[in-house]
């Protein structure tokens, strides 16, 4: 299997894809230089808002616009105006940290976690963020809050803590948004598992920073396939196309020297990778 470069983004810090359906476009972000853009991949046009402060990841709302989660906090942002309106910041007493990976589950709510910008003890929540504005700590004492995705019957939430080489897994209620009965899913040293999606199959595609790779787990635990990547940090994946068996895989350049830069000129792309079993579409934020 081999991936494409979908777009030369020439990303510091390319995070969070997520395909929009309604507009057959990719909306992802730049935590570093902070921003939130869009690829049309049949007009070939690129689009980027810049942010007030890094953004981790966001959402597509029902109502138009975006969830985004800052370093300062959760808001909404309109692309047609540029504004922000603030919402909530769980960890404005904590200015060492700043959010990470987010993902709305298929009831709308929208769940992220924050990490320590000084990484080291764990000093980073996952929280859940619902329609009705309400914010719930649902995980304390996490490292790197790394991917979000649920499997095909909602009954499973997976979740990742990169330092932890550790993609857990929890049983998940859609009523209610509860999560309970938290387990290891993979374990697996192969660079650290950061963004994630879950197939039609219910198999976890897995972004493996530092490890050149992205692994497809199957539903108990074990490697199912490893597709080999151009870069060192691929970050995250998510299914895209009129078809949704395109795989968009952002990456990263931080932190890598001179050396390992000339090694993988296209740290920083966007890649696409044509795929058998297609993936679900992405829930948007709010009450359908
Ligand atoms: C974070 C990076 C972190 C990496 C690996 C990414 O999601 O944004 O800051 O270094 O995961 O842990
Ligand atoms: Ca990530």
């Amino acid at each position: 299997m081999l991936v494409d470069v979908a777009f030369e983004a020439n990303d510091i810090l390319g995070e969070g894809p997520v395909w929009s359906v309604a507009e057959q476009a990719l909306y992802w972000v730049d935590i570093q230089q902070p921003s939130l853009q869009r690829y049309d991949p049949a007009e070939g046009i690129h689009n980027i808002w810049p942010m007030p402060s890094q953004i981790g990841s966001f959402a597509l709302r029902q109502a138009s616009g975006f969830l985004v989660a800052l370093q300062t906090g959760l808001a909404f942002f309109d692309s047609e105006t540029a504004e922000i309106t603030p919402l909530i910041d769980p960890e404005s007493h904590l200015p060492q940290t700043r959010f990470n990976d987010g993902k709305c589950d298929r009831q709308g709510r929208f769940w992220a976690g924050t990490m320590g910008t000084i990484e080291g003890k764990p000093a980073g929540s996952l929280y859940r963020f619902d329609s009705d504005h309400s914010l719930h700590t649902m995980r304390r004492d996490v490292a790197v809050s790394n991917g979000l995705g649920w499997s095909p019957d909602n009954r499973t939430m997976y979740y990742a803590d990169s330092p932890t080489y550790t993609i857990f897994a929890f049983d998940f209620e859609p009523e209610t948004g509860k999560i309970s009965h938290e387990r290891i899913f993979a374990h697996h040293q192969t660079g650290f598992p950061d963004g994630l999606t879950v197939d039609a199959e219910g198999y976890v595609w897995s972004a493996r920073w530092d490890g050149w790779q992205v692994i497809r787990f199957a539903p108990d635990g074990t490697i199912d396939l490893v597709v080999e990547m151009p870069v060192q940090r691929p970050t995250s994946c998510i299914f895209g196309g009129p078809e949704l068996n395109q795989l968009f895989i952002t990456s990263a350049k931080i932190g890598l020297t001179e050396t390992e830069l000339a090694r993988q000129p296209l740290a920083g792309s966007l890649f696409v990778l044509e795929v058998d079993v297609p993936g679900l579409v992405e829930p948007l934020f709010g009450n359908p």
